[in-house]
C-alpha cells in the first residue's frame, strides 16, 4: 500500500489550493452575507477544467481520477463551500450519470458543454432534481409525475432545495411515470431550464453555504421529448441512487475541506494568541482540542480517499462512500464547533471565518442523504455481506 499521491494528483491539489486562496478567499465573507452566487469564480473553475474533472477528454472533460477530485474538493472547500458544492453537483450528480448512461446524442448535446462548464462564452452547468417538499429521505415517494404521451412525456410537480437552481441551464429530473410500480416506476429526464412551463421558484435564505444558489423548481405541463429520458423505462430510481453514491464522496470531501479549513485557522490562531503569559497552543486544554481535530480529520481523509480509490478501481463503493460522508460531515460539525471555541469571542464574529465554516458544516450532514440515511445504507450493506 502506498499513501503518496502521484505527481499529477499533487499538482491538481496545488492548483486547487492556489485558486481557492487567490480567487475565492477575497470577499468570501461578503458573498456569504449577500447570499451571492460566485459566478466569476465558477466560470474560472470551468476554465481550469474543474467543472468536468472526471469526464473523458473526448466529451469535454479533464479525464482525471476521483482521488484528484477529492483533493480539489478539499482545497476549495477549505475556503468557500458555496463554490465547491456547485462544482460537486455538476461533476458528480450531473456529469457522472450522463457519461455512464446517456445516449451518444445526449452526450453530444449536453455532456460536452456541461463538462466544459461553458457554452457560447456563458456559464453552462447542471442541477440534480430529486428532493421534493414531501420526498426528501424517502426518495421513492416522488409526487412529480411524467405522463407518457407517445413521443413525449408531460412533466408536472415541484422540486425543492435545488443546488444551482437558477444558475443551471440543464436539469436532471426524477419523476414518477407509473406510481403502481413504486421505485421501478420512476424515470430520469434531461430538461432545459428555458423550456415552456419551467419556473424557478424563490431563492432559499439559508443558514450556511449562503453563496450557493438554492431554489425550488416548478414544472407545469412541461413537454419532455422521449429521447430525453435516461436509460430504459423505470431506470430512474436506480440511476438516482447510483449517482448519489458517487456524489456522497464529493460531499464527504467538501466536509473534509470545511473541517481542515477550520483546523488550519485554529492552529495558526492558537500559535499567535497569548493568554496567561504564553501562546494558547501551549495550554494543554487547547493542544488536546487541536490533537483531536487533527486525528478526526485524518480519519475522514482516509475514508474519502478509500472511497475515491474504490471508484477509480471499478469496485463497489456504495458502503465506503456512505461511511466517508457520515464520518466526514460529523467531523466537520465537531471540528468547526471546536474551532469557534479555540477562537473564543473572535470565533463568534465573521472576520475570523470559523463561524461561517461552522454554519457551512451543518448542511453536509443533511444534503445528498442525511447522516441517518447514510447509516441505513451502511447497515443494509453490512447485513448483505
Ligand atoms: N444502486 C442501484 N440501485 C439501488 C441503490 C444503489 N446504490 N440503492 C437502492 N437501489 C435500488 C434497490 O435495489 C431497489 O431496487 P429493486 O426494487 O429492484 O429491488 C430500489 O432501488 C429501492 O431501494 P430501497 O428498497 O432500498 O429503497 P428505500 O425506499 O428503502 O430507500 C434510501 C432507500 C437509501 C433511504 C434512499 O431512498 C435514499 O438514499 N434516500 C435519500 C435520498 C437523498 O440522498 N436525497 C438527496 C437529494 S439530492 C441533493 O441533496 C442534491 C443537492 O442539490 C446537493
Amino acid at each position: 500500500m502506498d499513501f503518496r499521491f502521484t505527481e499529477e494528483q499533487e499538482m491538481i491539489r496545488q492548483a486547487a489550493r492556489g485558486f481557492a486562496e487567490s480567487e475565492c478567499l477575497p470577499d468570501v465573507i461578503g458573498r456569504d452575507e449577500r447570499q451571492e452566487f460566485a459566478r466569476d469564480q465558477v466560470m474560472r473553475l470551468a476554465e481550469l477544467g474543474f467543472m468536468g474533472m472526471m469526464v473523458a477528454p473526448e466529451y469535454g472533460g479533464s479525464g482525471m481520477d476521483m482521488v484528484s477530485y477529492v483533493l480539489a474538493m478539499e482545497e476549495i472547500s477549505k475556503v468557500d463551500a458555496s463554490v465547491s458544492v456547485c462544482m460537486s453537483v455538476n461533476n458528480s450528480l450531473v456529469l457522472w450519470g450522463l457519461e455512464a448512461y446517456g445516449t451518444e446524442a445526449q452526450k453530444q448535446q449536453y455532456l460536452i458543454p456541461l463538462a466544459k462548464g461553458r457554452k457560447d462564452g456563458e456559464l453552462y452547468i447542471g442541477a440534480f432534481l430529486l428532493s421534493e417538499p414531501e420526498a426528501g429521505s424517502d426518495a421513492t415517494s416522488q409526487r412529480t409525475t411524467a405522463v407518457d404521451h407517445g413521443d413525449h412525456y408531460l412533466l408536472n410537480g415541484t422540486k425543492n432545495w435545488i443546488t444551482n437552481g437558477s444558475s443551471a441551464s440543464v436539469y436532471l429530473v426524477m419523476a414518477q411515470t407509473d406510481p403502481a410500480k413504486g421505485s421501478r416506476g420512476i424515470n430520469a429526464f434531461i430538461v432545459e431550464k428555458d423550456w415552456l412551463g419551467v419556473t424557478v421558484g424563490a431563492k432559499e435564505n439559508k443558514m450556511g453555504i449562503r453563496g450557493s444558489d438554492t431554489h425550488s423548481i416548478i414544472f407545469n405541463d412541461v413537454r419532455v421529448p422521449k429521447q430525453h429520458r435516461i436509460g430504459e423505462d423505470g431506470f430512474g430510481f436506480s440511476f438516482a441512487m447510483q449517482t448519489l453514491a458517487g456524489g456522497r464522496i464529493g460531499i464527504a470531501a467538501q466536509a473534509l475541506g470545511i473541517a481542515s479549513g477550520a483546523y488550519e485557522r485554529s492552529l495558526a490562531y492558537a500559535k499567535q494568541r497569548e493568554a496567561f503569559g504564553k501562546p494558547i497552543a501551549d495550554h494543554q486544554a487547547v493542544q488536546f482540542k487541536l490533537a483531536d481535530m487533527a486525528t478526526r480529520i485524518e480519519t475522514a481523509r482516509l475514508l474519502c480517499l478509500k472511497a475515491a480509490w474504490e471508484k477509480d478501481q471499478g469496485l463497489d463503493y456504495t458502503m465506503s462512500s456512505s461511511m466517508a460522508k457520515v464520518y466526514a460531515s460529523e467531523t466537520a460539525m465537531w471540528v468547526t464547533t471546536e474551532a469557534v471555541q479555540v477562537h473564543g469571542g473572535y470565533g463568534y464574529v465573521k472576520e475570523y471565518h470559523v463561524e461561517r465554516l461552522m454554519r457551512d458544516a451543518k448542511i453536509t450532514q443533511i444534503y445528498e442523504g442525511t447522516s441517518e440515511v447514510q447509516r441505513i445504507v451502511i447497515g443494509r450493506q453490512a447485513l448483505k455481506g
